[in-house]
This record gives C-alpha cells, sequence and structure tokens, in this order.
C-alpha cells in the first residue's frame, strides 16, 4: 500500500526543513565511515523523526539513522494507551538504552553512534513483519513464533518495547531472523515492568489482527496466531495478556 499524497508531500517538506542538518551529519559521519556515500531517505511516511538509511559507495545499505525533526508532527495520537511520547532527546536516549541492551543477544540493529538528535544503528536487510503478512507467507505461523520468541527474549533483559506493530519488527520469513526496532515510547508513571509486558503482547496480539483484517485476512490469520502462542516459549505470558480477547471470529 503506498501512502497518499498529501503524507509525502509533508515528508518532502519535512526533509527539505532539515536539510542544513542533513548535510551536517552527512559531513560528520563520512569521518567515521568512510564508505558512507550518502544518507538516502527512507520512504516511510510517519512517526516523530525522519529515518535515512547509510548508504555505501556500491548503493547498499549499512545502517539507519533516526533523526529528530522539528517539521514533523510532535503529539501522540493513542493518549489513551499506557505509554508516553517523551521528548525528542528522550526518544534518542531510549532507543540508544534499548539496542545497547538488545543487540548482544541479536534481538535488535547493533548501535553505532549517536548525537543528542539523532543516531545511527546496523541496517537489518530483513522486510517487516507487515509486509510479511501483506504478502501472504505461507509459514506465517513459524514467522510469528520467532517474533513471540524474539519479544519474549527482549523482556528476559528487562526491556518493554510499548508500540509493537508488525512494521517495528523486523523479520526474514526464510532464516526467521528477527530485529524488533523503534522504541520510541516510554512507559506511564507507576506502571509495574510485569503491566508493560503484558502490555507489549496485548498490543502486538491486536496490531497483527489488524493488520491481517485491513488486508482481508482476519479469519485467515487466526490459526497462525494460535499456532504460535503454543508453540513458543512465551505461551502463558501470552494468554495471560491477551486472556479471552476476543478474535475476529467470536467478536
Ligand atoms: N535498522 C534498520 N534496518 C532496516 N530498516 C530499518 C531500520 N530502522 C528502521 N528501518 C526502516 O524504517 C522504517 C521506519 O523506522 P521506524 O519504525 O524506526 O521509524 P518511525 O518513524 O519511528 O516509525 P513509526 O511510523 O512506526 O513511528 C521501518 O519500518 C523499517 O522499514
Ligand atoms: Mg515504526
Amino acid at each position: 500500500m503506498s501512502p497518499a499524497p498529501s503524507r509525502l508531500l509533508r515528508q518532502w517538506k519535512a526533509r527539505f526543513g532539515i536539510r542544513r542538518r542533513h548535510r551536517e551529519l552527512t559531513a560528520e559521519l563520512r569521518g567515521l565511515f568512510p564508505q558512507l556515500e550518502s544518507l538516502a531517505p527512507s520512504a516511510h511516511c510517519g512517526g516523530f523523526d525522519s529515518i535515512f538509511y547509510l548508504q555505501d559507495f556500491a548503493g547498499q545499505r549499512f545502517g539507519a539513522l533516526r533523526l529528530n525533526n522539528p517539521h514533523l508532527r510532535q503529539n501522540a495520537v493513542h493518549t489513551d494507551l499506557p505509554r508516553q511520547s517523551p521528548s525528542p532527546a528522550e526518544r534518542i536516549n531510549r532507543e540508544w538504552d534499548a539496542y545497547t541492551a538488545l543487540a548482544p543477544y541479536w534481538l535488535s540493529p547493533r548501535p553505532l553512534w549517536r548525537s543528542a538528535d539523532a543516531l545511527a544503528c546496523s541496517y537489518s536487510p530483513h522486510p517487516t513483519l507487515r509486509s510479511v503478512i501483506e504478502q501472504r507467507f505461507s509459514n506465517l505461523d513459524v514467522v510469528l513464533t520467532s517474533v513471540f520468541n524474539t519479544v519474549g527474549q527482549m523482556h528476559e533483559v528487562n526491556v518493554v518495547h510499548l508500540d509493537l506493530s508488525p512494521g517495528n519488527v523486523l523479520v526474514s520469513p526464510h532464516t526467521l531472523e528477527t530485529a524488533l526496532i523503534d522504541f520510541e515510547y516510554q512507559p506511564l508513571d507507576g506502571r509495574s515492568f510485569e503491566e508493560n509486558c503484558e502490555f507489549d503482547w496485548r498490543h502486538l496480539v491486536r496490531m497483527i489482527r489488524k493488520r491481517a483484517t485491513i488486508i482481508g485476512q482476519g479469519l485467515e490469520i487466526e490459526p497462525a496466531i494460535r499456532a504460535a502462542i503454543e508453540a513458543t516459549r512465551y505461551r502463558q505470558q501470552i494468554q495471560q495478556a491477551i486472556g479471552g480477547e476476543a478474535t475476529p471470529a467470536t467478536a
């Protein structure tokens, strides 16, 4: 699904607004990464920050850069969800801390470099879970099992995500390598780690169902979700989190 022209225009204006910072960062990062040819804009629309790819002279991507962009939207939309959107600088801190904790276990990209307003991490060549769902891979149950195992391992190293949608999970449907990205939200004060983990599970399953429903596969995806919950090491945690939550079949 391609983004609406109005979103593309907004994204282009936002990138234009930070062209000077983009030039400065390109020069600075070339000092650190001699193979860097350019910071190529990602086609992704949305979010609070601009995303660029670190590209070498052969056109190969070797990193991804998140850059705070004051020309993009500033307010979180889903304010009823148990999470808050921190300041731009805090978003960078949160993602840096998450990648630093997760990368040694191969659960996220590796953090490479950061400044107060930007962060570079290694590039993961895998598609998003969103596109794996949209392309209707036949082994979706196995893919989802790997995704659930990765999320459970993330919790075991004391990290919560709070925005686990299929667009924030990179996963190879062939090798099943999985990486979690986009740690921009932070917990609400007073919520326990366990409550935040429960929210992660509930939100992930809801967002998987939502994506499948959008492409007219709401019922078809249920057997894959059920099989993955049965197969993952974190079955109990997921079942406890989603409880008797209505599936599209029973809603
Ligand atoms: N390390 C990475 N390796 C490969 N692709 C990446 C990486 N980081 C980000 N991307 C790509 O860029 C897209 C946007 O990244 P991300 O979700 O972090 O940005 P965002 O603007 O905060 O998004 P959102 O709209 O979810 O708030 C991802 O869906 C993915 O396709
Ligand atoms: Mg995202």
